[in-house]
């Protein structure tokens, strides 16, 4: 059908799609890495010759063997399948089964220094959903939020769909990605209700000591606002600096954490996460976030029945060197890739990642001779490589490039030599 004659029977026709929603994909990792994806497959067959498709582009590798999820974490959710008790809605109560809350509850308090109840925990469809939540809870209107840049932009797509305003603060590269907390100051008004930090960092790999995140609960304190901790890469770091939950910091400004079993245990396909109320002072009651939290769950789905079940056993059984094991993997990798990239001259990589599963790198555009930027570069390194890597511009920082080092080392290897021989074939020659 010809556009014409398409655009006058849709005319014909009384509804159209939301407008808000056709931006979206825009500040979706899924959505951009979809069209890089997209390019490659048409020009090269699917990759299916000699060279497999690398991927470092997203954040999720259970399907390679050396991060495959531990064997407790399986027999936990057969054994839940099997007892034939969570067949049913989990919802007599809409915020997830009491023996997985309390478990969680349990399994974050052991780096608190008070303890949680199983009333702090509400379960969601992983972090994802959580998010979706704190975001649609925060939204009255006028609100403002301030997140991240670089970052990651599902919170901006969840708060601008609800109507809510999506302020940056920065990240300061030259000080391990730190928050720039004279611009938060500067950013926030009477309208702004949180901020949030990702810690471990994604996209940037970095690790907050305890010192800053005392100073990002004294700058909430001093805002009026709270601060939404994503926590779903915890515990995952492999440098010198270990995870402190930003909960620590719970009376002094609250802390709604999110999280999820989708990182830890690497099982993002099992959907399990949780919104938790770190807030001894009960603000988080008086203000009626948490009726509003209540509210919401009411009227979305439930994680899957079984794999709530499951949670007990899962957090009790797993064993401590299935972690050592994945950090240990996770270290081995990202020293390859900060050896590697520092042989890659169109490349600069400001900070070895000492948590999570990605680096941030800079590209010195100046030096290719034929690239126009971010997404254009991630486009050709897919069609002629292979290899899928994520642009700046999905993590709000353009002309950058968001690796992500939680493959098979071999297949870390392959990649980064293409990466390379890619950088190489497109530099400008030498003066
Ligand atoms: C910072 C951050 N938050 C939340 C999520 C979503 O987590 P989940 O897979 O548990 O939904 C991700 C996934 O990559 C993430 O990187």
């Amino acid at each position: 059908m010809e556009n014409g004659a398409g655009n006058e029977a849709a005319a014909a026709w009384n509804f159209a799609p939301n407008d808000s929603l056709l931006g979206v994909t825009a500040l979706s990792v899924r959505g951009v890495l979809g069209s890089i994806k997209a390019g490659m497959v048409e020009d090269s067959g699917g990759g299916d010759g000699e060279r497999p498709v690398i991927p470092l582009g997203h954040g999720d590798p259970s399907a390679f063997p050396c991060f495959r999820t531990a064997p407790e974490a399986v027999d936990a959710v057969a054994g839940a399948l099997r007892s034939g008790e969570y067949n049913s809605y989990a919802n007599a109560t809409c915020v997830g089964l009491k023996l997985a809350r309390r478990s969680i509850s349990q399994y974050l308090s052991r780096d608190l220094p008070y303890e949680l109840s199983a009333d702090d925990v509400y379960l969601t469809s992983g972090c994802t959903q959580a998010i979706e939540i704190v975001c649609s809870v925060l939204a009255r209107h006028g609100a403002n939020v301030l997140l991240p840049r670089p970052g990651y932009l599902f919170y901006e797509a969840r708060a601008v769909l609800n109507g809510m305003e999506a302020r940056y603060f920065d990240l300061v590269a030259e000080r391990g990605w730190e928050v720039d907390l004279d611009g938060v100051q500067a950013l926030a008004d009477r309208n702004t209700v949180a901020m949030v930090i990702v810690n471990p960092g994604n996209p940037c790999g970095n690790v907050y000591t305890y010192e800053h995140l005392a100073k990002v609960a004294e700058m909430a304190r001093k805002l009026g606002i709270f601060v939404i901790a994503d926590e779903v890469y915890a515990h995952l770091t492999f440098g010198e600096r270990k995870f402190v939950p930003m909960g620590v910091f719970g009376s002094v400004a609250p802390v709604l954490t999110l999280g999820s079993i989708s990182k830890r245990w690497v099982v993002p396909g099992w959907r399990l996460g949780w919104i938790v109320t770190n807030d001894p002072n009960g603000v988080f009651r008086k203000t009626k976030v948490v009726d509003s939290i209540k509210s919401y769950l009411d009227i979305s789905t439930d994680p899957v029945t079984f794999v709530q079940g499951a949670i007990p056993q899962l957090i009790e059984n797993t064993k401590q060197e299935f972690f050592d094991k994945t950090v240990e993997v996770l270290r081995q990798t990202a020293d390859i890739c900060w050896e590697k990239l520092k042989g890659i001259s169109c490349i600069t990589c400001p900070s070895k990642p000492e948590g999570s599963m990605f680096v941030m790198v800079k590209l010195d555009l100046s030096c290719l001779e034929d690239i126009k930027d971010d997404m254009d570069f991630c486009c050709r390194l897919a069609k002629e490589e292979l290899v899928v890597v994520l642009p700046g511009c999905a993590v709000g920082y353009k002309n950058w490039l968001r690796i992500t080092f939680a493959i098979a080392p071999s297949s870390l290897h392959d990649g980064l030599d293409r990466l390379k021989l890619f950088c190489l074939r497109h530099s400008k020659p030498e003066m």
